[in-house]
């Protein structure tokens, strides 16, 4: 079965999705190349549409979206978006660093969560092609920028490999000592958007271990073994298997919605992270990251009020993050991967996303 469809590519192509209540223009700018169709917005960085053939060759967005501006910047779940400076939750919304204590503000009940209420995910970012397949996205942070020290200046790739992969690179530095962790926050239904859950998706993930949480989502600090618990994506395993069963971890988050440990660490290159494949479509995808972590998320709080660009609503379930990362609340936990970056360092992190059909 071929999984790289003859297809050469086009030159990264933009065109106006919308504008904002300021009236500043959003584009929208379209890769294509290796059967992969992406749809990337200025607005939030965000992949509106990530389109691939299942195994007749029909495409689908596989992953969630709107079809206009306007919810993105209302109701948007992370959906797609390009999440800075933390992803994930800080406690309480403080850390210290060097001594020095530092505020951010809560939004997530006491927590911070993928960098404050005024994210990245809410910044248009200065966009333009780079080479014949890429898009290079690029911000400047102020020092302070949802109460984060230190100016940043942060440069994302994503580009379209010759099979049609999908790789993000992150790159950032700063002039004064900080805290980063930056990922995507694409919402991914391989059987298209709209389509309905994802229970039958068959994840594997790379991760012995994964990190508990408490009532608020944080971790608790304990490396726990995934041996013996719903937890244990090993062997890839149907999503739905174990999702409702009683265990404490799963009652907490409504689901899913846990950090796992990458068996391989922090890598220089991307390395092997997880799989997932849909039975009804065929489609199959790899993840490989940098990262020590991933965040797998099922969907939890997806409740049926928002509305995709197929018409069709998104309810819990119907579509999975696997966001690679540092682990969560990492500056308040010096037994964590450090995610402190300094002056004269350049944050480096890339994940590739691999398509194929089975
Ligand atoms: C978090 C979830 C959150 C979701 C969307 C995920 O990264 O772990 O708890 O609900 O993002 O906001």
């Amino acid at each position: 079965m071929p999984t790289t469809p003859d297809d050469p590519g086009s030159a990264p192509r933009r065109e106006v999705f919308g504008r904002l209540a300021d009236g500043t223009e959003v584009h929208r700018w379209t890769l294509a190349r290796g059967g992969t169709v992406l749809k990337v917005l200025s607005y939030g960085g965000i992949v509106q549409t990530l389109e691939r053939p299942d195994r007749a060759g029909h495409p689908a967005n596989v992953s969630l979206g709107f079809d206009t501006l306007a919810p993105y910047t209302t109701d948007s779940p992370y959906f797609g978006a390009l999440i800075g400076r933390y992803g994930n939750r800080v406690a309480r919304g403080r850390f210290t660093l060097d001594g020095t204590e530092h505020r951010l503000p809560v939004n997530d009940g006491p927590n911070t969560l993928h960098g404050g209420d005024d994210g990245w995910d809410r910044r248009v970012w200065h966009a333009e092609p780079s080479g014949a397949h890429g898009l290079t996205l690029r911000l400047t942070s102020p020092d302070g920028d949802q109460g984060f020290p230190g100016a940043l200046a942060v440069e994302v790739d994503y580009l379209l490999g010759e099979a049609g992969e999908l790789r993000i690179d992150y790159r950032a530095t700063t002039d004064a000592p900080t805290v980063v962790n930056l990922t995507n926050h694409l919402y991914f239904n391989l059987g298209g958007e709209g389509g309905g859950g994802i229970g039958d998706h068959r994840l594997g993930l790379a991760a012995a271990h994964y990190t508990p949480v408490d009532g608020t989502l944080i971790p608790t600090g304990e490396i726990a073994p995934v041996a013996d618990t719903p937890f244990d994506f090993r062997r890839a395993k149907p999503v739905g298997r174990d999702l409702r069963t009683a265990h404490p971890q799963l009652l907490r988050a409504q689901g899913y919605d846990h950090n796992f440990v990458l068996d391989k660490g922090v890598t220089a290159a991307p390395e092997h992270a997880a799989t997932l494949y849909d039975p009804a479509s065929g489609r199959l995808m790899t993840v490989a990251t940098t990262e020590p972590a991933l965040q797998f998320y099922s969907g939890n709080f997806l409740d049926g009020t928002l509305t995709g660009p197929s018409g069709r609503t998104y309810r819990q379930g119907d579509a999975l993050c696997l966001e690679t990362q540092h682990f969560p609340d990492s500056p308040n936990h010096p037994a964590f991967p450090s995610t402190v970056l300094r002056p004269g360092e350049t944050y480096t992190s890339s994940t590739v996303y691999a398509f194929a059909v089975r």
